[in-house]
C-alpha cells in the first residue's frame, strides 16, 4: 500500500478543492493524507540561495515537515485554486519554498504528481502555474483535473447590486442569488468521474513503479 500526500492550497474547509482532492486520492485505493497549507506556517522565500550549497532552507518552519512528507510520499496531489487569474498565494508560496530540492540534486525528480485546479472561469490559469512548477522540478505529471468554482460575490452580500459583480456579469443583470449559483463538486458528475479516473491513473502509475 502506497502513501499519497495531498497539499491543498484552498483556505476553504470542505470546499471545492478539498472535495476534489479527496475524491482523487480515495479513488486511488491507497492510503492518503490531506494537508491544508492554509494552516501551516510557511515563510516567504527571500531568494538568499543558501540552499544551493546545502539543499536545505535557512528557515526552520513547517516547510521542514512538508518537504519531508513530499519526499517520503509515493505520489503527490497538488490542489491550487485560481485567484485573479493565477494560482493563489498559499500554493505559490509553498511552491517557491521547494528550491532546496532543486539545486544540483533535483531531489524532486520523477515524483508522480496529479495537478488539481479550480476556478469560477479560469481554473486553467492555476493549472498552468502549477504545471510549470512540476516541469521545472522534473516531477512526473500523471494527470490533471480542472473543476468549477465560486465567485466571492456569491457570499459578500452585494452580489445582486454591485456594479462590478461577477455574479451579475455571468448570470445577467436580473439574476438572483436565491437561484443558488454555487458550484458543488459532488454534483458535477462529469468532473467526479474524471477525479475517479485520475485516482486510478495514480494507482496504475504506482503499480508500474513497484
Ligand atoms: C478573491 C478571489 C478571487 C478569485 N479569482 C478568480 C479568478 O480569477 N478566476 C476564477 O476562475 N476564479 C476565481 N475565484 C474563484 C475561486 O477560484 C473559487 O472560489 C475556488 O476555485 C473554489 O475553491 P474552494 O471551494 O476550495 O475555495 C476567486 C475567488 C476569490 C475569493
Amino acid at each position: 500500500m502506497g502513501k499519497i500526500i495531498g497539499f491543498s492550497g484552498s483556505p476553504t474547509k470542505g470546499g471545492v478543492m478539498e472535495s476534489a482532492m479527496i475524491k482523487v486520492m480515495e479513488s486511488s485505493g491507497h492510503d492518503y493524507e490531506l494537508i491544508r497549507l492554509s494552516k501551516k506556517q510557511i515563510k516567504f522565500c527571500t531568494g538568499c540561495v543558501a540552499c544551493a550549497s546545502t539543499n536545505q532552507c535557512v528557515f526552520r518552519d513547517d516547510m521542514d515537515e512538508l518537504l519531508k512528507k513530499f519526499m517520503d510520499a509515493d505520489a503527490v496531489v497538488f490542489g491550487g485554486i485560481t485567484r485573479h487569474n493565477g494560482v493563489n498565494a498559499i500554493m505559490k508560496n509553498f511552491m517557491e519554498r521547494f528550491s532546496p530540492l532543486f539545486h544540483r540534486k533535483m531531489l524532486s525528480k520523477g515524483k508522480p504528481v496529479a495537478i488539481l485546479s479550480s476556478g469560477l472561469a479560469t481554473a486553467h490559469e492555476a493549472y498552468r502555474d502549477m504545471a510549470e512548477f512540476v516541469q521545472n522540478f522534473r516531477m512526473e505529471e500523471v494527470g490533471s483535473l480542472e473543476t468549477g468554482g465560486n465567485a466571492s460575490c456569491y457570499k459578500c452580500g452585494f452580489g445582486e447590486t454591485c456594479a462590478y459583480s461577477a455574479f451579475l456579469a455571468i448570470n445577467g443583470k436580473d439574476a438572483k442569488l436565491s437561484d443558488d449559483p454555487y458550484y458543488y463538486f459532488d454534483r458535477d458528475s462529469e468532473c467526479v468521474q474524471k477525479a475517479e479516473d485520475l485516482g486510478k491513473s495514480i494507482a496504475k502509475r504506482l503499480k508500474e513503479k513497484n
